[in-house]
Formats: C-alpha cells, structure tokens, sequence
C-alpha cells in the first residue's frame, strides 16, 4: 500500500494551519468587532478565549488527526467504531463543504477588487456603494470570480499535500506577513491616523458584557478554523515528531497578530479621511476602503494605487489559503474512503461547490428574493447554518470526544510526542477540554440563538 501523504517539515506544518486560521474572517470580522466592542477591552477578552477555549479545541483536532492518520470520517470511525460519535467525522467533512460554497463567493469579490485596484478602477471611484453593488448584483460576474478562485483552489489541491498545499502555504503566507507590514506602515504614515488609533485602542470596559464575551468566543472560534475538518485533516498529515501544543500555540499567535495588524490597517486609514464613517462586516473592505484609497490616490496617485493593490492582494492570499483547507477535508474523505484518485475526487469537491456556489452568488442578484427559513437567501442561509449551528455543536462534540471519550493516555501520548516532551501542560489541557469548552460553548450557542441576553 503506498505511504499515505505527510507535511514534509515543521515549517510547513505551522505556515499551512496558520493559512487555514488568517482568512476574510480576520482582515475585515476582526476589525469591526473590536470598534463595536469596547477597543482593546475586546482585544484582551478574544485573546483569553483563543488561550482559554480554542487552544484546547485545535490541540484536540490535531491529536484526532494525527494519531489516525485519516481523514476526519474515518478517523472518528477508527477510535470510535460503531458508536455515534462517527457522524461527527462525517459532519466535519460536510461542513468544510458546506463552508466552500459560500467562502468561495466571497473570495471571488476579493479577486475582481483586485483587479479593479490594479487597473486603478476602485482607486478612481465616484460612488463605492454603486460599484459594490452593481458588482454583486450581476447575474455572472461574481460567477466568474467565485469560479475562478475554485479554480485556483483546484489547481493547489490537487497537487496534493507536500507540492500542493505544502508548497503554495510557504510562498502564500510569507507574502501575505510581508503586506500586513507593509500596509501597517502605509496607514499609520497617513495624516490623522492617530485618532483612528485611538478608536481602535480605547479600552471600554463599560460595553463588556455577556454579550459581547460570547462574541468574543464565536469569532475566536471561527478564526481559529475550529470544528470545520480542516484542523484534524491537516492534522492527519502531521509528522510524528510534530509538537502538537506549540504548533497550536504559533498558530494562534500568527492569527491573532494578523487580525490586529489588519485593524491597525484599516482603522488609522479610514479615520484619516475624516469624510468617511467605516461600515461594518464587509462593507468595511468593499465600500468603506475604496473610499479611503481613492482620497490617498487624489493626494499622491502612486500611493493610493499600491496601497489598494496590497490591501485586496493581502485579503486574495488570506482568502485562498483559507479555501484550501477547506477543500481538503472532503478531498481526502472521498480519495481514501472510496479510493478514489486525487485528481477525480479534487473536481468532484471543485465542481459541486461552484454549482451551489452559484446559487449563494446571485443570491444578491437574481436571486435575492428567493427566501428560506426567517427570510434568508442561499447566502445568508449557508453563512448563518455553519457559523452558528456547525460550528459551536461541532466544537462541542469535539470537546465531549477529547474530554471523556477518548483513552487518557491515548491523549497524553499524542500531546506529549510519547513522553518525549513535557507534560507539565497536560492535565491543564485536559480540565479546558472536559469542562471549560463545553460549557462555553453551550453559552455561545444559546446567545447565538437568541436564547441568552
Ligand atoms: N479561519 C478562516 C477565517 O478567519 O476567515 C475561515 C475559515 C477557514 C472557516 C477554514 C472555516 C474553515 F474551515
């Protein structure tokens, strides 16, 4: 039997996971959420529950992956055979699917903004909203984009794990650390970015509340790219010699230093263009910024332009990263578990996510009036089906198998490389995952609801 695929180096380990965790989620979700929630009193409130509660949940994904060595579904059938905790492997590969499907649109609009930055069209607008939505609006142009980032995706997947995703992670995300320093310097060297500084910075306890703890919680989550398949896929192809806490530990901290860098980013611009009010979610990137690139390009052509360029550069290299790990769960599912070969099982995930991707496409043109439950379009019904439901149930039932299921000493061997590192952590670790996650994340899914304050 041919040896199954491994990451070939720690590098790679860490620079393919971190391109999993920085998505769209940190460059505009991040930003935002920190205006709203009281500056750096969020700040501080998101890095505990990344130390607290996603550390944990991304170790236990990661010690799934590596110890089977399979993909999810087969790795939960492998430690849990016949017991219901399977479907959780097979739940984690259809939502890595399901989240294709609409990531996959949205990382369509950041290639067509990068173009129209390089060809100094968004650099040169009259009316960003206009453009935006005419943009999003049309039945086939974002079709086109959605199709040609899957395209892209396709073309790194089925190259498979070291030449693929191996490879592209350690062109991609070097570059992608490159332009966040770069664009830091750029907006903190605009006029009056002290006060967008300010904005960002302002620690407001008063606006902490329960609320916004468990906001906190669910864009730590999603950011971390926790409970979607991803994490234990590439956990799977972790060498044995991997340290399993400290790649989780470097993960975490390039995901959070690049959220917030990118509203070290985007906040000193947008408050240097006194005229402009920053929009929330992704009107902050898609109409908010055009507005503060085309001011820059008004005053110094040059600049405006490369600052544009870099930004929707840096936020294609986020999205991408991001697609491919999400691609792979259900890649390597339907390569190992029907044996398929790399290439068929690669356009099978490619193509059918670009049919449903479709239909979340024109849910903003032609089809914005087809509604589901409580009046969602495709869109937002697969946006809000895998951020609120998969997700937080999945992170539960991950916590529960780690937790309690598991053999303890199956876990300490895989955190501890089998004794051959430390395990003054361990038994912190394992009282996180029995009782810490749960819980919290049974808080974050009754607030999502609307069922908690
Ligand atoms: N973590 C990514 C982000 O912050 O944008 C999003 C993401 C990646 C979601 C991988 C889901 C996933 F499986």
């Amino acid at each position: 039997m041919a040896t199954r695929a491994n990451f070939s180096s720690k590098l790679g380990i860490i620079l393919a996971s971190a391109g999993s965790a920085v998505g769209l989620g940190n460059v505009w979700r991040f930003p935002t959420e920190v205006g709203e929630n009281g500056g750096a009193a969020f700040i501080l409130i998101y890095m505990a529950c990344v130390v607290v509660l996603g550390l944990p949940l991304m170790v236990s994904e990661f010690v799934i992956g590596r110890h089977t060595h399979k993909n999810t579904a087969d790795a939960y059938r492998e430690l849990a055979p016949g017991t219901p905790w399977v479907l959780q492997g097979y739940m984690g590969v259809f939502t890595s699917w399901f989240i294709l499907c609409y990531y996959s649109v949205v990382s369509g609009w950041t290639l067509k903004y990068l173009i129209g930055a390089v060809a100094n069209e968004v650099t040169t607008l009259t009316d960003s909203t206009a453009y935006f939505t005419d943009f999003t609006s049309d039945p086939w142009l974002p079709v086109i984009f959605m199709v040609l980032m899957m395209l892209l995706c396709h073309q790194v997947i089925v190259r498979g794990v070291q030449n693929g995703i191996e490879r592209y992670s350690k062109l991609m995300m070097p570059l992608l650390l490159l332009i966040i320093a770069v664009l830091v310097v750029c907006s903190f060297s605009m006029p009056g970015s002290e006060e967008g500084l300010r904005f960002l910075l302002k620690p407001d306890f008063s606006k902490i509340d329960s609320g916004v703890i468990l906001s906190a919680m669910g864009q730590a989550f999603f950011s971390l790219s926790i409970a979607m398949g991803c994490l234990c896929t590439y956990g799977s192809y972790f060498s044995d010699d991997a340290r399993l806490m400290k790649t989780a530990g470097s993960v975490a901290l390039i995901d959070t230093t690049v959220a917030v860098m990118s509203g070290f980013i985007i906040f000193p611009a947008v408050f240097s263009v006194a005229e402009v009010a920053p929009d929330a979610g992704p009107g902050l990137v898609f109409i908010t910024l055009p507005k503060v690139f085309q001011m820059a390009f008004e005053h110094v052509p040059l600049i405006g332009w490369f600052f544009a360029v870099m930004f929707y550069l840096l936020l294609l290299l986020a999205a991408l990263t991001s697609m491919m790990s999400i691609h792979e769960p259900t890649t390597a599912f339907l390569l190992e578990h029907f044996k398929m070969e790399r290439r068929t099982a690669t356009w099978i995930v490619t193509l059918s996510c670009i049919i449903v991707g479709v239909l979340c496409s024109m849910s903003f043109g032609p089809l914005k009036d087809v509604r589901f439950l409580f009046g969602m379009t495709f869109f937002d019904f697969f946006d809000y089906v895998s951020a609120k439901i998969f997700l937080p149930v999945g992170g539960f039932i991950i916590a529960l198998f780690t937790g309690w299921k598991l053999d303890r000493q199956l876990v300490r061997d895989e955190v501890t490389n089998h004794g051959m590192l430390s395990s003054a952590l361990f038994p912190v670790f394992m009282f996180l995952i029995r009782w810490a996650a749960p819980i919290a994340i049974v808080l974050i899914f009754l607030n999502e609801l609307g069922i908690l304050g």
